[in-house]
């Protein structure tokens, strides 16, 4: 069944932006996932349609209020919906949740702006918080369209064997190796010469060891005992070495 997405929004005109185009865009019109949008401010019962307020006990910006926020998130919600509160104070967000949101069947972001969002809409509807990273955005939206972008490309169907997800940074908890593409030598910098041998076995295996060398140089935090093994392996006995002679 296809994904659906709703996302709650005070600018739901920014959506799809960039989600309509390229492979996310396809696999829209395509029908492979589903978005929807709600304005808070078609819950506000004032004039002004006025969906932020001052902060209780002082202090800088304006908070959004509760109540519109609650009924939107009620007006789509339903029992197969995972509900998603964009926040820098969130779980950060990474591959392994992009997987995990990739079989949901229904998703519901949910975007602040201002100082923030009054702390009882977490409350009341045990929403999960999630950050994009540790720096401050103005508002959740942009948030919420990399967390969609990552998602859905993780839909099965929606990239191509061609454009396949399967060797890219991250997903088998290494970065990718270098790429090359046309013409073989650009600016004096050549193509390694194995990736223009033809041979697929060495190859793989220089890709390997580029992708373990990259993550070891950029992100070590990222290597498991069983990667430092693979760059490192321990050395063979060597047959012919005689035993140590045993101590008196
Ligand atoms: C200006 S921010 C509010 C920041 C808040 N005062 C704080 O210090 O945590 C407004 C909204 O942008 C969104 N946002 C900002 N940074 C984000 C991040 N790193 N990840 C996810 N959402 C973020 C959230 O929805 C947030 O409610």
């Amino acid at each position: 069944m296809a994904l659906r997405v709703d996302v709650i929004s005070i600018f739901p005109d920014l959506f799809p932006g960039p989600l309509g185009a390229s492979i996310t865009g396809r696999a829209l019109t395509e029908g492979q996932w589903s978005l929807g949008t709600v304005d808070p401010r078609a819950f506000a019962l004032d004039r002004h349609r006025t969906v932020d307020d001052y902060p209780y006990g002082g202090g800088p910006g304006m908070v959004m209020r509760p109540g519109p926020l609650v009924e939107a998130i009620e007006s789509v919600r339903g029992a197969d919906s995972r509900l998603l509160l964009l926040s820098p104070a969130g779980r950060r967000f990474d591959h392994a949740l992009a997987h995990e949101l990739s079989i949901a069947a229904h998703l519901v972001f949910v975007c602040g702006r201002y100082e923030g969002i009054d702390e009882r809409v977490r409350l009341l509807t045990d929403a999960e918080e999630i950050s994009v990273g540790d720096f401050v955005l103005t508002g959740g939206e942009l948030a919420a369209m990399v967390v969609i972008d990552a998602v859905v490309r993780l839909l099965p169907g929606v990239l191509s064997t061609t454009e396949s997800w399967r060797d890219e940074s991250h997903t088998e908890g290494l970065l990718e190796y270098p790429q090359y593409t046309r013409p073989p030598e650009y600016r004096g910098l050549r193509t390694p010469d194995v990736l223009l041998s033809g041979h697929h076995g060495q190859v793989a295996a220089w890709r390997r060891r580029q992708a373990l060398e990259r993550t070891l140089e950029r992100r070590p935090d990222l290597l498991t005992p069983a990667h430092l093994l693979e760059l490192h392996p321990p050395p063979k006995p060597s047959r012919h070495k005689k035993p140590p002679e045993p101590s008196l």
